[in-house]
């Protein structure tokens, strides 16, 4: 019926409103008390209560090939980049479209129960059958009744480290998928590395997708690819279309020359996307006292107007074990590393969650205005510092007017002296 009201719900700017959905699209947003629940059938209204409402989150940066595969065949003990390639290109060897699709499928139901209703993903072309690329392909389909997926053509073991891997990103392209990525700091050479960002340039350009490019994702202060893409995105005007993942040696570069490299970036107009769960665990990987965090300047970046997006990255694989396939989570590990636990930043982490991470994957009629899609997420929380606190269930999530998900909160009681005593860990 693609129509449903949701009344008292508390934006991120802290208003209470009404909010009526027709036609797959948000036709009024009105203080509370405005709105007309009368006029929507009973199973189409939702109280909010004064509960967190915002637009769908967005899943800005997943591999969902690999999801799932924590531990098989063995866990990444040394927690490197190097070392989760290495145990992903073991299980790969006998990797099945029907095993892609069913992990894919239990994780993409996840991002859908934490209020997700798009996500891009990673397919790795470096697996010589591209069943990876396959299986995701077909996932697009099998999932859209509940999120919108982007597929990446995503290049993991280099694309000029061997002599098929050019052949076969160029024949992930030709089988359909949305996005063209590319791991510079994982060639063999910097020429190679060079050249394999403007090889991808060129294959955007003559195929007109975007770019989302895996790029500086090492403690390597002197892996300097981030300014070749954002250079040749200035000098083609796909700066508006190309994505820079990770950048995490952006954290051990010389302030000169983050500061140049920022105002580049700002003026081709590229985003970048962080994605603080793996990259917490993966970077810093070979340091001794003391430890980078290997971070990208998230900061300074957001203050040079640059759009920085917020991943998840990995669920359940070999670069990061953990997971549950909720953005907040990643908000979470953020707002500890990246110094922004600060009552200001709170503003800044949902803007990542929401606009930011809207701009990356290019969703469009995206935020909860009058005239954009009809879909929101209803949170069990007052307000955004406490969702990002407990990481609130999310008690309704709405796509076009039509019901995603819906969560019942626990009820957890303490047995006092004087009896039961309920707890309420969101309110
Ligand atoms: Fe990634």
């Amino acid at each position: 019926m693609t129509e449903y009201i949701v009344t008292g719900g508390r934006t991120l700017d802290g208003d209470v409103v009404d909010i009526e959905i027709r036609d797959g699209t948000i036709r009024r947003v009105v203080p509370a008390g405005d709105g007309d629940p009368a006029a929507f059938p009973a199973d189409r209204r939702h109280d909010a209560d004064g509960r967190l409402v915002t637009p769908p989150l967005i899943e800005p940066h997943v591999h969902l090939d690999a999801t799932g595969t924590a531990g098989d065949p063995t866990w990444n003990e040394s927690g490197t980049l190097a070392e989760g390639i290495e145990v992903w290109a073991a299980y790969k060897e006998g990797i099945t479209v029907d095993d892609i699709v069913d992990r894919a499928t239990r994780t993409v139901e996840w991002y859908a129960a934490h209020g997700v209703t798009r996500i891009r993903t990673h397919a790795d072309t470096t697996e010589p059958s591209l069943t990876t690329v396959e299986a995701l392909l077909e996932l697009r389909d099998r999932v859209s009744d509940i999120v919108d997926l982007q597929v990446v053509a995503f290049p993991q073991d280099g694309i000029f480290t061997d002599p098929d891997h050019e052949d076969l990103l160029h024949e992930a392209v030709r089988m359909g998928v949305d996005v063209i990525g590319a791991i510079p700091h994982n060639e063999h050479t910097r020429e190679d590395g060079v050249e394999s960002v403007r090889a991808v340039c060129d294959l955007a350009e003559r195929h007109d997708r975007p770019l989302d490019l895996h790029i500086d994702e090492t403690d390597d202060p002197n892996s300097r690819f981030t300014e070749v893409l954002a250079s040749e995105a200035l000098k083609r005007g796909i700066g508006d279309r190309t994505t820079a993942s990770h950048t995490t040696a952006m954290h051990s570069y010389n302030n000169a020359y983050a500061d140049k490299l920022i105002s580049l970036l700002a003026e081709s107009g590229v985003s970048v996307v962080t994605n603080p769960p793996d990259n917490s665990v993966l970077q810093g990987s070979y340091d001794d006292y003391p430890r980078r965090r290997g971070h990208t300047r998230i900061d300074e970046l957001r203050a040079a107007d640059v759009t920085v997006g917020l991943g998840h990255d990995s669920v359940l694989d070999p670069w990061y074990h953990y997971g549950q396939a909720d953005p907040l989570d990643a908000a979470f590990v953020l707002l500890h590393y990246a110094h922004m636990a600060g009552r200001d930043d709170v503003a800044d982490l949902w803007e990542m969650l929401t606009e930011a991470n809207a701009a990356v994957v290019g969703a469009s009629g995206y935020g909860l205005r009058e005239d954009t899609e009809g879909s929101l997420v209803v949170y069990d929380s007052p307000d955004a510092f406490n969702a990002l606190r407990t990481r609130a269930p999310r008690t309704l999530v709405l796509r076009a007017g039509d019901e995603v998900a819906r969560t019942e909160p626990a009820r957890t009681t303490v047995q006092r002296d004087d009896g039961p005593s309920a707890v309420d860990f969101h309110r």
